[in-house]
């Protein structure tokens, strides 16, 4: 059966058939502890039963419409989403993927400063085709845009001094052409990096005084993720535009993309049109309102801290000669790998990965970055931590 589908991933060789909260199940009713949170999707545990009942309650009135419709649900939801920003964004629209968000996003800026230049660091990763997988690590298309950057959590940062004049050669020679810089707070397909506060706030700066709109790629650092509700908090930066997707439905596939109305105006109307059959739709919005409301309602950002700092306190004791580095960034982890013994890095993170799946616990690798990555649902209990932590040690001892 399994050979019917495209090979358009490396498929485990089991079949999901539920989950609930931090777990899943296949056919066979083993579970599994899943610390990606599906594909970073489920900040709040999977199958949330306050956010499937919305999502049942809305299926009972009405999931689709034509496009010249809204609904109370959608208008609702936009209202809620715009509600949960301390800035005070005043324009948004629903889609359903982050790839689809990020395009339009793009395209929005591209028509309100009439520009075409797209700038991005050089390891972020912002969509799956188009404009926003060229202007990604991913694409094999060499830029200039694509920029190199400092990283640095110093509170003495020396970054500027080395950086400036990167900042200054692109305010002189691209900026005129540039439409907007599409930051990912985090990298984190790109090796979980996060990059120098004091560049990316000045950068930021400078590119705005001259007319270059920032998007900020909120899809996988939104909603808590970072350890702030929002990444680009981290920065002190204040976006143009920014784009969520992945947990702005808990799983459901919405996405949204979040502007001001002097963005907007830019625009001529009739440049304004965008058609696609699901955009707006109920069923997406009765998600993302949900979601909102339990994020309010459940303090999930500020109770996450503690398990947070439980993982930290963790990973500043785990050492193994295989073990380069750990990086962690809200509740963002990755453990980078380096060959030990007669195992290459690879051979490491693969038997890693599946000696985990045998006792129960689903974590992300990344073998182009050497990492093992783990992004938990904000709520995971700590008896759930305790078992990452007891599995992880066993794993790791026995290796040699
Ligand atoms: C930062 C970032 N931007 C964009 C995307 C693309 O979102 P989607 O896979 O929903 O199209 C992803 C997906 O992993 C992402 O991590």
């Amino acid at each position: 059966m399994m050979n019917q589908i495209h090979k358009t991933n490396a498929f485990e060789n089991i079949l999901v058939n539920k989950a609930q909260g931090s777990w899943f199940w296949d056919i066979n009713e083993n579970k599994y502890l899943d610390l990606t949170s599906g594909m970073w999707c489920c900040n709040l545990g999977h199958n949330h039963p306050e956010i499937i009942q919305a999502i049942k309650n809305q299926l009972d009135k009405i999931i689709h419409k034509n496009t010249r419709f809204l609904t109370p649900t959608t208008l609702e939801a936009a209202k809620s989403i715009l509600n949960f920003f301390s800035n005070d964004y005043d324009k948004i629209t629903l889609l359903n993927s982050g790839s689809e968000a990020m395009e339009f996003a793009i395209g929005f800026a591209r028509k309100a400063t009439k520009q075409l230049d797209i700038l991005s660091l050089k390891d972020s990763y912002l969509g799956a085709y188009g404009l926003s997988k060229e202007s990604s690590y991913t694409s094999q298309k060499a830029s200039k845009l694509k920029i190199p950057y400092p990283i640095c959590n110093s509170t003495q940062c020396k970054c500027l001094e080395e950086y400036d004049s990167l900042i200054n050669h692109i305010i002189e020679n691209y900026a005129s052409k540039l439409a907007c810089f599409v930051l990912e707070p985090i990298m984190v397909s790109g090796g979980i990096i996060k990059p120098c506060s004091n560049f990316i706030s000045k950068l930021c700066k400078m590119l705005q005084e001259v007319g270059v709109l920032i998007i900020v790629d909120e899809i996988t650092t939104g909603f808590g993720r970072a350890g702030k509700k929002f990444g680009y908090e981290c920065f002190g930066i204040k976006p143009d535009i920014i784009v969520l997707g992945k947990s702005l439905g808990n799983g459901y596939p919405v996405s949204s993309i979040i502007t001001y109305e002097y963005v907007e105006s830019k625009i001529s109307p009739n440049n304004m049109y965008y058609a696609q059959s699901h955009q707006l739709d109920p069923l997406g919005a009765a998600a993302a309102l949900s979601v909102i409301d339990v994020f309010k309602n459940d303090r999930i950002i500020e109770k996450s801290q503690d398990k947070i700092k439980n993982f930290n306190n963790f990973f500043e004791t785990l050492s193994h000669p295989c073990i380069q580095d750990i990086r962690s960034y809200g509740m963002i982890f990755g453990i980078q790998f380096q060959p030990y013994a007669n195992f290459s890095t690879k051979e490491l993170i693969l038997n890693l990965k599946n000696n985990l799946l045998k006792e129960g616990i689903m974590i992300g690798i990344s073998l182009g970055k050497d990492l093992i990555r783990l992004l938990p649902p904000l709520n995971i209990s700590e008896k759930e931590i305790e078992f990452f932590k007891q599995k992880i040690v066993k794993i790791l001892n026995s290796i040699d």
